[in-house]
């Protein structure tokens, strides 16, 4: 039966799909795959919906990753070894260590998605990035045509190096995308902490508070403001984060560019090469703020196209090419969409 995905992606795009299951083990996922499988169903994968696009409707069936629960593997003085099951909700995991005094990820509250989602692009924050605390990934390999794989065959684990991690980048994107569904995450956090405040944001919002020496949850606290106040709630207006990643370009690009640009910022990647914020190079190209009908691109934070009601995916689509566009003929600099669309072009 036809079905909204509305309340299914953060973006809040009024699209459908052909059926909406969700899996709550691992044995239903292998017996559902298999069936859908074996009567030739086309059928794709959604976590928490918070980094997709849904530019048309969907045909096919879409599976829900609601598998739940945290356990914990083993314990030392100094670390604690986790294994945490896709479909819970990131932000509520983060929130979880800084209760249980687990730090590592305290820097990464507040974004939306699942744990699921978390290694598939490699979510990073204010000076921290999730391939640091993963050990494992584990999930269920479509690649094999044979019917007959038992589910045990199926399950596979891969190793952080294993995982090819990069900036919001990771195997599953790649490699193995379309060919996984990830299934659980084992982390290793640290019961003694190190502070990661040099953040610039951060710096300040702890400077605000007259936190000298701040803990975890101080950390985690001022991550929590800076993104209220600069990055829209989805539950309010829909959204996907940052639609684009932020470029990498040789300096000798940087160079000639700033004698054009001479505010344009930049972290340092290697000898070789820049990083550029892609929300200065939108903001400079005259889109910060922008509204067409529905769509938009959100006032404080250029990086982050909106939905504020009713927009279809394809004007938001739309809005992002000509977004991509212009910084190409501003810029000479092609942005790269960080956003999954669906269904595929
Ligand atoms: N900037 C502007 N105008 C804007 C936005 C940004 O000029 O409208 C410039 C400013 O110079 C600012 C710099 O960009 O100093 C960096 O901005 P910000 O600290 O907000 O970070 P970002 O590079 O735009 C990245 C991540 C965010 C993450 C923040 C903080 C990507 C694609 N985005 O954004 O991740 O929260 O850093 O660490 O790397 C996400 O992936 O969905 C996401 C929100």
């Amino acid at each position: 039966m036809v079905q909204s995905l509305k309340n299914y992606n953060t973006f809040g795009i009024n699209a459908t799909c052909k059926a909406l299951i969700d899996i709550t083990s691992i044995e239903q996922l292998h017996e559902v795959v298999q069936s859908l499988v074996s009567m030739g169903e086309k059928w794709i994968v959604l976590g928490g919906g918070s980094n997709i696009l849904l530019r048309d409707n969907l045909d096919c069936t879409v599976l829900r990753i609601a598998l739940k629960g945290i356990e914990i593997l083993e314990e030392s003085e100094s670390q604690v070894f986790l294994r945490v099951s896709a479909g819970e909700e990131w932000h509520s995991f983060v929130e979880w260590c800084v209760q249980h005094d687990y730090s590592g990820i305290e820097n990464l509250a507040l974004i939306p998605g699942s744990v699921g989602a978390a290694p598939m692009q490699n979510i990073g924050a204010y000076g921290q990035e999730v391939r640091t605390v993963i050990t494992n990934v584990h999930y269920y390999s479509l690649e094999e045509s044979d019917d007959d794989l038992s589910l045990n065959d199926r399950v596979k684990s891969i190793s952080n190096d294993e995982c090819q991690f990069g900036y919001r980048d990771s195997i599953f994107k790649n490699e193995l995308k379309g060919k996984s569904i990830i299934l659980s995450v084992d982390f290793v956090l640290n019961k003694v902490h190190t502070i990661n405040a040099g953040y610039k944001d951060v710096q300040e919002e702890l400077v605000k508070h007259s936190i000298a020496q701040p803990t975890i949850q101080d950390v985690f606290n001022a991550v929590i403001a800076i993104r209220k106040r600069k990055l829209p709630d989805p539950k309010e207006i829909g959204n996907s984060g940052s639609f684009f990643k932020n470029p990498v370009i040789t300096i000798e690009q940087y160079n000639s560019l700033l004698s054009q640009y001479p505010t344009l910022p930049k972290y340092q990647i290697d000898e070789a090469t820049v990083k550029v914020p892609a929300g200065w190079l939108i903001e400079q190209a005259g889109f910060k703020g922008l509204r067409r009908g529905s769509a938009g691109v959100h006032k404080n934070q250029a990086l982050v196209l909106v939905n504020y009601g009713d927009a279809t995916g394809d004007e938001i689509y739309s809005l992002a090419l000509e977004i991509q566009n212009t910084v190409l003929n501003n810029f000479g600099i092609m942005l790269e969409m960080e956003v999954n669309i669906l269904p595929q072009l």
